[in-house]
């Protein structure tokens, strides 16, 4: 880009400059030079010379150390195993995921090994060289095993060290995220221990060739003390360090396994709490009335849906497991008690509304079987008796009604609508509006006789409704339901939490 390249403070010029001072960005660069480089005459005159020597010595070092230096061949290359020691300091830990199977960790990497071609003895100093001469000098070719995803970490340069002693020991830093697979057995979630383990083993060299060690032996892994996870807490570290066979040859491998135990915080205010109020909740409905339907169902559905709910909140953060969780277990009984309450108010209302009813109404069609045939014996018998005007005589009243004189007056209350009367002095069955002819008196006799009838029926039947549906039996199940339903259900979080603690 020829012309961009003309002029490239312009470019900068509004990002650079102070406005309120005037200042343009050349100006602010030359004040920041001289703040950072102290003048020259201030460092003392041997130190400058000693620096300059000291550089043209390790320069002239370098130059002899990689002059002639053959990447391609280990160090000792035909003679004893080169011995590899390793090092981790774990900067964090995060994202360890119940779903994928794996954790992120990140971390400086070190390895040191002795490589006597790169031994210098005219300088008694370390030399910590930039990280591009790592290209030019024989690395190990350390893998971790278990890894799905790994990188070395590149802003702003390529996050490695290399570092060389006088006695030819080279220090190889690096700072690594790397995501690793950990099979985690859920059996016990969320009340579970995890082992997680980083596998470190050398691809290509075998162990003729490689051995590798942790240096420092226990202290070789640091900084996990200050390692903070949300989810958990770390139980316990163990480094192991064998060989491995493989078809073409034993290998060697370090293993870092942490054990890791889940925060059980986090689930108590997620599910357990949620779910007990919820099972609590759906034992109100034995302190309604029984009648009261409407209050009862919706607190049961009601109830029946947040469990499901909160099972499926917590499905979607696990993967799709065979077997059953703890949690699983957990969640289950409180679904199990919470439709036990749904159904006990089923129970109840099928004692109070269903079989009470269904029982009067078999009575009913019994005594209906029973009274037809009188009935209609006394429908012919009453039709004789009721006299041209349409009264009926006193005697055959007084013969065939049961009506209590206190009954008397609902029964007149329930037949409004018919055509009939009741007068207590002289009980007698007229028309009101109808005329009084001869013509029509057969009509007003049937219609008469058949509402007499209906109201006898009626009267039995109200009778019958009082004493079928034995209110003490409904609140009895109620009654039991509010003791049986807490204690089993303190019983079960006794037995789950004797279970899974331990
Ligand atoms: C060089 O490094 C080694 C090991 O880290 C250390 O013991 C030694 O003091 C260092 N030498 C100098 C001159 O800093
Ligand atoms: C993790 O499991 C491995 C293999 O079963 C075992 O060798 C290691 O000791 C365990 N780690 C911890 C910290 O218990
Ligand atoms: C209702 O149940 C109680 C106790 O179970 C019993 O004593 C009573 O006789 C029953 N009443 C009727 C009408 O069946």
């Amino acid at each position: 880009h020829p012309p961009r390249n003309k002029e490239p403070q312009l470019e900068r010029w509004p990002l650079s400059g102070d406005a309120g001072h005037g200042t343009n960005a050349i100006g602010v660069s030359q004040t920041r030079a001289d703040y950072t480089v102290p003048p020259g005459d201030s460092l003392p005159l041997g130190a400058c010379w000693e620096a300059v020597t000291g550089m043209s010595v390790a320069k002239t070092t370098v130059d002899k150390l990689l002059k002639g230096y053959d990447i391609r061949l280990r160090p000792d290359f035909g003679g004893p195993p080169v011995i590899v020691g390793m090092s981790i300091n774990i900067a964090s830990i995060d994202s360890i995921s119940e779903v994928n199977m794996d954790y992120t960790i990140t971390m400086y990497f070190q390895q040191s090994w002795r490589d006597k071609r790169l031994a210098y003895g005219e300088l008694d100093l370390n030399l910590t060289l930039d990280n591009r001469v790592a290209d030019q000098l024989w690395l190990p070719d350390t893998y971790f095993l278990n890894d799905k995803k790994s990188f070395l970490h590149g802003v702003t340069v390529k996050n490695r060290m290399i570092r060389l002693h006088p006695d030819g020991t080279v220090l190889y830093g690096l700072r690594i995220t790397t995501t690793a697979a950990c099979m985690m057995d859920l059996r016990r979630y969320p009340l579970d221990e995890q082992n997680c383990t980083l596998e470190i083993e050398s691809y290509g060299y075998t162990t003729d060739d490689i051995v590798f060690f942790w240096q420092g032996g226990n202290n070789a892994v640091t900084g996990v003390d200050k390692l903070e996870l949300p989810q958990f807490s770390i139980v316990d570290i163990r480094l192991v360090s064998r060989e491995v066979r493989f078809t073409t040859g034993s290998y060697p491998r370090l293993s870092l396994s942490f054990r890791i135990k889940r925060n059980i915080g986090y689930f108590i205010l997620q599910t357990y709490m949620p779910s007990i109020l919820i099972t609590i909740l759906s034992w109100v409905s034995f302190w309604i009335n029984y009648d009261a339907s409407a209050a009862r169902v919706a607190l049961g559905v009601t109830t029946v849906l947040t469990m499901t709910t909160i099972n499926t909140h917590l499905r979607e953060t696990l993967p799709k497991i065979p077997y059953v969780k703890a949690i699983d277990v957990y969640l289950m009984g409180c679904f199990v008690f919470v439709f036990l309450a749904l159904l006990e108010y089923a129970f109840v209302n099928y004692v109070f509304f269903g079989r009470g009813p269904a029982q009067q109404k078999k009575i009913n069609e019994r005594l209906n079987k029973a009274n037809n045939e009188r009935t209609r014996y006394e429908e012919k018998r009453l039709r004789e008796q009721v006299d041209a005007y349409g009264n009926i005589l006193l005697t055959t009243l007084e013969m065939n009604n049961e009506v209590m004189p206190s009954d008397v007056g609902s029964s007149v209350s329930d037949s409004r609508n018919s055509v009939m009367s009741f007068d207590s002095s002289g009980v007698q069955f007229r028309k009101p509006m109808a005329p009084r002819d001869g013509f029509s008196h057969h009509s007003l006799d049937r219609s008469a006789m058949r509402s007499r009838a209906n109201c006898r029926l009626r009267r039995r039947s109200s009778k019958l409704k009082l004493k079928i549906p034995n209110l003490s039996d409904v609140s009895t199940i109620d009654k039991w339901s509010r003791v049986i339903f807490p204690i089993t259900f303190g019983f079960f979080n006794l037995i789950y939490w004797l279970y899974y603690v331990n």
